[in-house]
């Protein structure tokens, strides 16, 4: 392994503990999101950590065999508002999307690593999906969107699939009596 291949290995173990991190934190931002009242929000937390955990897979296989070092920076703080962790999420999936791999990115190509280089692009840009998505949620959040919008729309109940129309969400489902927190926007994508 030359020094161009063992940077870029360095760097994929960094982004390995870096993405295993999150997944946890992501877990922990889901079981904030279900006391805060956002039951979809928790759900999409959950999706993005499970999709991560396919994403580690890949770069660990990459990284088989390897024997290095790596240092880790964390950045600890108060995970007791949603809000704020949308917020947070969003800002750090865009900034490491920026930062590492893009570096890395870089690097794999100028090392010749293409299979490598193919797949953190391709992370990259699940990254800037989820910042969008974190971005949009948050923002949701400010402008009193969750459960309630400006048109008719239909709200289904996560719980029981009971589904509903009007401009805001009920405030208990009467399927199930479970609380305004898991209607969800229909959405029916096949
Ligand atoms: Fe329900």
């Amino acid at each position: 392994m030359n020094t161009a291949q063992h940077q870029v290995n360095t760097l994929l173990a960094s982004v390995w503990f870096m993405e295993t991190a999150r997944i946890r934190l992501y877990e922990i931002y889901a079981k904030q999101a279900i006391k805060d009242g956002y039951q979809q929000m928790a759900a999409l937390f959950i999706e993005v950590a499970e999709q991560k955990r396919s994403h580690t897979k890949t770069i660990y296989r990459f990284m088989e065999e390897l024997t290095t070092e790596t240092s880790v920076s964390i950045k600890t703080g108060a995970f007791d508002n949603t809000l704020k962790n949308l917020e947070e999420a969003a800002l750090t999936e865009q900034k490491e999307a920026g930062d590492i791999y893009s570096t890395l990115e870089r690097m794999a190509w100028e090392a010749d690593l293409k299979k490598i280089a193919v797949k953190i692009k391709l992370f990259r840009q699940i990254k800037l999906f989820y910042a969008g998505r974190f971005t949009t949620l948050a923002q949701n959040i400010k402008d009193g969107r969750v459960f309630a919008r400006d048109e008719k729309v239909k709200w289904i109940c996560r719980k029981c699939g009971f589904i509903y129309e009007g401009e805001k969400a009920l405030k208990n489902c009467p399927g199930c009596e479970h609380p305004q927190a898991y209607f969800e926007i229909l959405a029916e994508n096949y």
